[in-house]
């Protein structure tokens, strides 16, 4: 039985071997790399243990296990509002080789793709490593917000495709109507294609998702969508994801090009998607609570600290901490250094110094673990202050 999880302590983490917690120095507490703390629900664990003793682990269905896709687009529907076929989902074996594969299958070499930035990393390297071109623009302030006009601006006719990140990682926002109509409107008319990365879809805090692909039937034959049960149900260390298409020629395309990159999930991560989306929604609504709750904590705590603050996160376990009244370059570095507190460097998540002066809180985690964070957090702000 694990342990509570409210009562886990930094102790109890550092018995865990993943990517966060193995790295770790001795007196350090990562509250770094996106995933919780928290363990799985029980209704994934039981199935993912009878899997196992049925004993088969065999290649994994290609085209997902029975009933997983209708389970994904049966989801898409209820929680969205968005109707798709099962027809148009292509399991993959995690987002971000979905983000590899659809950039290379839209896009030609050398061509041009707008990202709005701050974003998760691997945007830029999927983009960069593809030999397609970064087109940053900047989401707007103040409260990184979509902005035609800065669109427009970056727009030249080499571009070819938009990737979007929503809910966005690392500000946390969940874009509005409003916003998703602008994306739609500027990539129909520019006629991009539209790669939207949905993953934290699950995860939203305050407001409402909405798919970019649900905004028109014309708009959906130029998206592809990412959508996956790893973040919000988290088992990321199982992979897997969905690429969602209404394009059948992009679908077809896409399917050929997995091939070496992006294939199909591993029976495991299969079972645990499955079990997930039937079953454990209850487990979902209760982590959403706790992470509402660690939100309102973290917010407590930068009301109370001179000259940190922030944009309290519309949807992830993220949030997106602005240092720049202390005068620093790279808090995350600053921090590690006086308390041993690791957080996500800001400025991995740029490219035109749009990270300068941020790092990125990852709030997926017990509240003694948070409350450790947040004192260390405090007394390493208090040292800076008496430096400066
Ligand atoms: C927006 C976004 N996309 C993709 C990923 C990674 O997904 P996966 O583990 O399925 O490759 C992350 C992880 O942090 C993310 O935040």
């Amino acid at each position: 039985m694990p342990k509570p999880f409210n009562q886990l302590v930094v102790a109890d983490m550092r018995k865990v071997y993943s990517d966060k917690w193995c790295v770790v120095e001795k007196d350090e507490l990562p509250l770094s790399v996106a995933d919780m703390d928290l363990p799985i629900a029980s209704e994934i664990s039981t199935a993912l243990i009878k899997h196992v003793r049925d004993g088969t682990l065999m290649y994994s269905a290609k085209q997902g296990i029975p009933g997983l896709k209708e389970v994904v687009a049966n989801r898409l529907a209820v929680r969205y509002g968005w109707a798709i076929g099962a027809e148009q989902i292509q399991p993959l074996s995690a987002t971000v080789p979905g983000l590899f594969l659809s950039v290379s299958a839209v896009t030609k070499p050398g061509e041009g793709v707008m990202v709005q930035t701050p974003v998760y990393t691997p945007f830029f390297e999927a983009i960069e490593y593809t030999g397609r071109r970064i087109v940053p623009v900047p989401l707007s302030q103040p409260g990184y917000r979509v902005n035609r006009e800065a669109l427009e601006e970056g727009w030249t006719p080499e571009v070819k495709a938009l990737l979007v990140c929503n809910p966005h990682n690392p500000v946390g926002r969940v874009f509005t109507e409003s916003e998703i109509e602008t994306l739609a409107n500027f990539a129909l008319e520019k006629k991009l294609w539209i790669i939207s990365d949905e993953l934290h879809a699950d995860l939203v805090l305050d407001g409402e998702h909405r798919p970019l692909a649900n905004v028109s039937s014309e708009l959906a034959q130029k998206t592809v969508t990412l959508y996956g049960p790893t973040k919000a149900f988290n088992f990321a260390g199982l992979k897997i994801s969905f690429a969602i298409t209404a394009n059948r020629k992009l679908s077809e395309k896409m399917k050929l090009r997995a091939r070496g990159s992006a294939e199909a999930p591993n029976t495991l991560a299969q079972t645990a998607a499955l079990a997930a989306y039937t079953k454990a929604d209850p487990w979902l609504i209760n982590t959403l609570n706790y992470l509402r709750k660690n939100r309102k904590r973290i917010g407590e705590i930068v009301a109370e600290t001179p000259d940190l603050e922030w944009i309290p996160p519309e949807g992830t376990f993220l949030a997106w901490l602005d240092f720049r009244k202390l005068g620093l370059d790279d808090p995350a570095q600053n921090l590690q250094e006086l308390t041993g507190l690791v957080l996500e460097r800001g400025s991995r998540f740029g490219k035109l110094g749009e990270g300068r002066g941020f790092a990125r809180l990852n709030f997926g985690t017990s509240q003694p673990i948070l409350d450790a964070a947040l004192d260390r957090l405090q007394d390493a702000t208090a040292i800076i202050r008496k430096q400066v």
